[in-house]
């Protein structure tokens, strides 16, 4: 699918929207939104893994990226986040259209079901889209668990 995301989706300055993202770029944004820097090969390994990307990069750094994985079953969207300073301008619902599209795809075969752990008070962000906070009717709350050996040592 072709889409032309500054024309289609009226977002208020324009980015180009790709499909990759530095490893360093994607540690400036998870830093940025406050959840601090991974390790460099995991980062890697979760790029290389997603099944859709999509960054905003002005003058050749990204300043938002989404990223979905699936299964064939089930789907996860990962990493939904913008910089600070370009927040509120339209970047993260223009980026959740294209993971939405992705998204609308690949239902088309018999329906997916698609996975997200909000950060806490974004919950509205994501409603715009569709999906539903639990506990509802269907489903209990989400649950995580954070593990991590070294941690533990
Ligand atoms: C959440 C986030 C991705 C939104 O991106 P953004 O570029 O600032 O959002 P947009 O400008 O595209 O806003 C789109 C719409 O969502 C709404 N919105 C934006 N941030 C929101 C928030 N935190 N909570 C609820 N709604 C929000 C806007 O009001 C706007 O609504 P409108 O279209 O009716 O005017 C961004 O604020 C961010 O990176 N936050 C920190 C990281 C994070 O928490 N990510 C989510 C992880 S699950």
């Amino acid at each position: 699918m072709s889409i032309d995301y500054n024309k289609d989706f009226n977002c208020s300055i324009s980015p180009t929207y790709t499909n990759y993202i530095t490893v360093e770029d994607y540690n400036i944004l998870f830093e940025a939104v406050g959840w601090g820097r991974c390790i460099p090969a995991r980062v890697q390994m979760a790029l290389d893994r997603s099944d859709y990307l999509i960054a905003a990069q002005i003058e050749g750094r990204a300043v938002g990226m989404a990223r979905v994985t699936h299964d064939g079953l089930q789907a996860l969207i990962k990493d939904v986040m913008v910089l600070p300073d370009y927040q509120g301008q339209g970047i993260g619902k223009t980026m959740m259209k294209g993971v939405m599209a992705f998204l609308e795809d690949l239902s088309s075969d018999g329906g997916i079901l698609v996975n997200l752990m909000s950060a806490r008070g974004k919950d509205s962000f994501y409603e715009q889209f569709g999906f539903k906070s639990g506990p509802n009717e269907k489903r209990g709350p989400g649950m995580t668990k954070w593990i991590s050996k070294d941690a533990a040592k």
